[in-house]
């Protein structure tokens, strides 16, 4: 938890978002030694979650027996840049939908099976598999009009000062980051490396989990996974990382 929080609260918070050239991921904010964990796949435990997810794209599941290889065949080929443009619109809800909600719904709509629940291993495990096909290729910019309003809604969500401690994401993660806070740096809260291998989780988790890690800091009522808040805020800290290379499976402290 963050002790110093109150100062922070109390503190005129002025300025904006880093600029382009200013752009850093989280990886370079890190210690030495983390970030030679994330670099080395033999090290990284964020690779287990990747073979999990490799071994679940070959298995069938419902009614049809269907598997995720069956349809889509190697993901080294067909999920390659995926990534890179996700949160992407979804045109049967009208609304952006992020890998997560889109690998379940291809579960549902082609394998007829169950979504796989937030957070479950499974669901980790895929979308960090199929996320690792884009690693470093950079982060696509956002083009579809149809997506503008709910860039414009993450971006409202992002400045907008909540929970006890009264501050915007914007109030740490444009105004403040590089500054310490405890004993975190504070980065710029870029979507680069998800899902993540944590070391404060001992796991995988989506960046869901991380944001919602956040609001409770600032003791925020947290938005539930798969709420179209967070989808917003995913489509909207896309559009911020424009350019930065995708690192799943990233690993932070
Ligand atoms: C009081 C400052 C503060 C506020 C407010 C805050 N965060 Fe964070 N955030 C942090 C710190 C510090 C970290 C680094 C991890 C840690 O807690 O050790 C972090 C990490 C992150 C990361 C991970 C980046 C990476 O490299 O993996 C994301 C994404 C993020 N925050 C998004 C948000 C969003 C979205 C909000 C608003 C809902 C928010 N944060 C509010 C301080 C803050
Ligand atoms: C019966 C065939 C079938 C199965 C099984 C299937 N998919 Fe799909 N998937 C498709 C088709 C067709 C599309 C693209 C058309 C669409 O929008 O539905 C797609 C789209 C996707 C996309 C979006 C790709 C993009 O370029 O935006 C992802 C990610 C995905 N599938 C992942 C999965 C995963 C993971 C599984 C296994 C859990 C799976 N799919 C199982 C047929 C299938």
């Amino acid at each position: 938890m963050w002790r110093i929080l109150p100062l922070l609260g109390a503190a005129l918070l002025v300025g904006g978002q880093a600029p382009d050239a200013d752009r850093r991921s989280g990886f370079d904010f890190m210690a030495p030694e983390t970030q030679a964990l994330q670099q080395d796949d033999a090290s990284n435990p964020g690779m287990l979650w990747v073979l999990d997810g490799e071994a679940l794209w070959q298995e069938s599941a419902g009614p049809a027996g269907a598997s995720c290889a069956g349809c889509h065949g190697d993901a080294a080929d067909s999920m390659r840049g995926v990534a890179a443009r996700y949160p992407t619109f979804d045109s049967t809800t009208g609304r952006p939908i992020d890998l997560q909600g889109r690998i379940n719904q291809c579960r549902q709509a082609r394998q007829g099976a169950e979504p796989f629940a937030a957070e479950s291993q499974e669901l980790l495990a895929l979308t960090t598999t199929v996320a690792h096909q884009s690693r470093g290729m950079p982060v696509e910019p956002v083009r579809d009009p149809a997506l503008a309003p709910f860039v414009e809604e993450g971006r409202r969500l992002f400045e907008r000062r909540i929970g006890q401690l009264d501050l915007s994401c914007a109030a740490c993660h444009d105004q403040r980051w590089g500054q310490k806070l405890g004993g975190s740096v504070i980065p710029q809260a870029h979507p680069t490396g998800y899902p993540i291998y944590r070391l404060e989780w001992q796991s995988v988790g989506s960046l869901q989990r991380r944001m919602r890690n956040c609001m409770i800091g600032v003791r925020a009522e947290p938005y539930a996974f798969g709420a179209p808040e967070f989808t917003a805020l995913e489509l909207y800290l896309r559009s911020r990382a424009e350019g930065l290379p995708v690192e799943t499976p990233g690993v932070r402290p």
